[in-house]
């Protein structure tokens, strides 16, 4: 495979509205950002993801876009993006902007000018349909709730939304709507930015009348033409969020010879505490093993011909420690097992805001301290048809909702946690006290540390970056052992993804030092190894 750039690079994803507030209006911006490149270079991150910045009236947080070349008025003005592309640059930092294209505002000027009449030379930007006996045309439903279809009374037609009625779909079938993301893209391309998260992509090849949402029969049609007509050329990073991709899907999208993205993410195992049919609030026993069964999985399919992207967190996601592992007595221990697990695996590793210091869920007691839409329409929805109580609600929402990823960062002990001087547009974590980035910088033995150390890893042992992977089977259910093998190198990673201690036998490793644990350790013999409780290493055969 021809080598990239972005091969051994480390990204780091920014929910600015959380990060940093320079100013005091309680909303992190991007002098905020430029403030804390510094704790970005000493964590050793070489990209940074930058969830949306442009202007939006903020239905869902920035990914519903009214002006997808111009900067939302609380993140700053387009002179600070300048400068924080240039200033993030000068600490070896390259910034990847999300790409919403699936959907805009309907206060973007397309859609207002859409809506005006059925022969605005905008309309066909967006996907109209004539009502089916006075109703909508179909029962295709919203990620946040209710019907997709909207009636515009102006024009006696509905509009398709896949999200909030304020995110109306547009219509990739139109060569002009496509022409103009192109002539966006390249807008931000030209001002040096490193690449793009394309939000929900699998979603553009949408054919609604035949309740198609995902896997559209032109998808990758259209991101070959995208390829061609904006990064392609360029050298891009470019990363998919694909929720219906299988390992298989996830080949075709990152081939290098398909000339599509570079990666897209895997989320399957985000449901490994759902049921297969219903909504993400329904949960169930986390089944552990199945991390390794999905990851494994992913690691054999995309070995040789193209990239994983190694996630854990988003702002869409609950904090991992809180999911998979334990947020009381072994929370920094979860923490570290986790982060050794995942990205000594092959992939570039993204990592989400305070994920490296370790920050946990932040639970809520009523549903007025609830921001995300998509938690407070499940809320109405979830009570009003039954199905839940308030409480078993507001539970579920503790543990799945998206707040949990999105409130703001703790960097210290004063007035919420350093994030804002003004009264935050989400509650802090009160947990800021213990965790938070001052205490962790001090702390030699911290989470940040072992992030620390494992992106130095990654630096310094190509086997890391290119190594090829295999899962050892002489295991636990609960336990991970895989190696990675390159150019004569071998490591070994052993990380047991539960509390239950654990025992692995892999005498052919003999006796061995750890390059990295979570516990203290001396020589590791091989032959019998008793785990404890989240234990994870890494070990270079000798
Ligand atoms: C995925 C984004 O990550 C999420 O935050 C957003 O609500 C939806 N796509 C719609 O844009």
């Amino acid at each position: 495979m021809e080598r990239k750039w972005w091969h051994d690079a480390v990204v780091y994803q920014i929910y600015p509205r959380s990060f940093q507030d320079s100013n005091g209006d309680g909303i992190g911006d991007l002098q905020g950002i430029i403030q804390r490149l510094d704790y970005l270079e000493k964590l050793g991150v070489d990209v940074v993801w930058l969830s949306p910045v442009y202007r939006s009236p903020n239905d869902d947080n920035g990914y519903d876009i009214s002006d997808y070349q111009d900067i939302m008025e609380e993140f700053g003005t387009m002179a600070d993006m300048e400068e924080l592309i240039a200033k993030a640059a000068q600490h070896g930092i390259r910034i990847v902007m999300d790409l919403v294209v699936n959907h805009s505002s309907d206060e973007h000027p397309w859609f207002i000018e859409a809506k005006k009449s059925k022969d605005n030379p905008y309309r066909d930007f967006y996907i109209w349909r004539d009502p089916v006996d006075g109703h909508e045309p179909n029962d295709l439903t919203a990620s946040f709730g209710g019907s997709a279809w909207e009636f515009d009374a102006t024009t006696g037609q509905y509009y398709l939304h896949f999200f909030s009625k304020k995110q109306p779909d547009l219509n990739w079938e139109n060569p002009k709507l496509r022409q103009a993301v192109y002539d966006m893209m390249n807008f931000w391309i030209d001002k040096g930015i490193a690449g793009f998260r394309m939000d929900v992509i699998d979603m553009i090849g949408k054919k609604p009348d035949e309740k198609i949402t995902v896997n559209g029969p032109l998808l990758h049609d259209y991101i070959k033409e995208m390829h061609a007509k904006t990064f392609g050329p360029k050298d891009l990073l470019t990363v998919g969020e694909t929720w219906s991709a299988n390992e298989q899907i996830a080949l075709q999208y990152t081939k290098p010879s398909n000339h599509e993205l570079s990666m897209v993410f895997q989320l399957f195992f985000t449901q490994l505490d759902q049921y297969p049919d219903k909504g993400k609030f329904f949960t169930r026993e986390l089944n552990v093993a199945g991390i390794k069964e999905i990851f494994d999985r992913w690691q054999v399919a995309l070995n040789e011909q193209s990239w994983n992207a190694l996630v854990w967190e988003n702002h869409d996601l609950p904090r991992a420690i809180s999911e998979y592992g334990d947020e009381g007595a072994y929370r920094i221990e979860s923490a570290k097992m986790l982060a050794i697990m995942l990205y000594m695996l092959k992939g570039v590793p993204y990592i989400y805001q305070g994920q490296e210091i370790g920050m946990t869920n932040c639970p809520i007691s009523d549903v007025s301290q609830i921001d995300d839409i998509e938690s407070i329409n499940a809320y109405r929805e979830l009570t009003q048809s039954g199905q839940m109580t308030k409480q078993e609600a507001l539970d579920a929402i503790n543990k799945k909702g998206r707040d949990n990823a999105r409130t703001p960062m703790q960097w210290d002990t004063s007035a919420n946690g350093g994030f804002t001087t003004g009264t935050p547009w989400l509650h802090v974590n009160p947990n800021y006290q213990t965790i938070n980035v001052k205490a962790a910088l001090e702390d030699q033995d911290s989470i940040f540390y072992t992030y620390q150390k494992l992106i130095q890893i990654r630096k310094q042992k190509p086997v890391v970056v290119y190594g090829d992977y295999q899962m050892l089977t002489q295991t636990a259910p609960e336990v991970y052992a895989y190696t990675r093998s390159y150019q004569g190198q071998t490591l070994l990673v052993v990380a047991n993804l539960s509390a239950k201690p654990q025992m692995i036998n892999l005498p052919q490793y003999g006796k061995q030092k750890a390059l990295l644990s979570n516990y203290a350790q001396g020589i590791i013999d091989l032959k019998a190894k008793p785990l404890k409780p989240y234990e994870a290493f890494v070990i270079e055969i000798k």
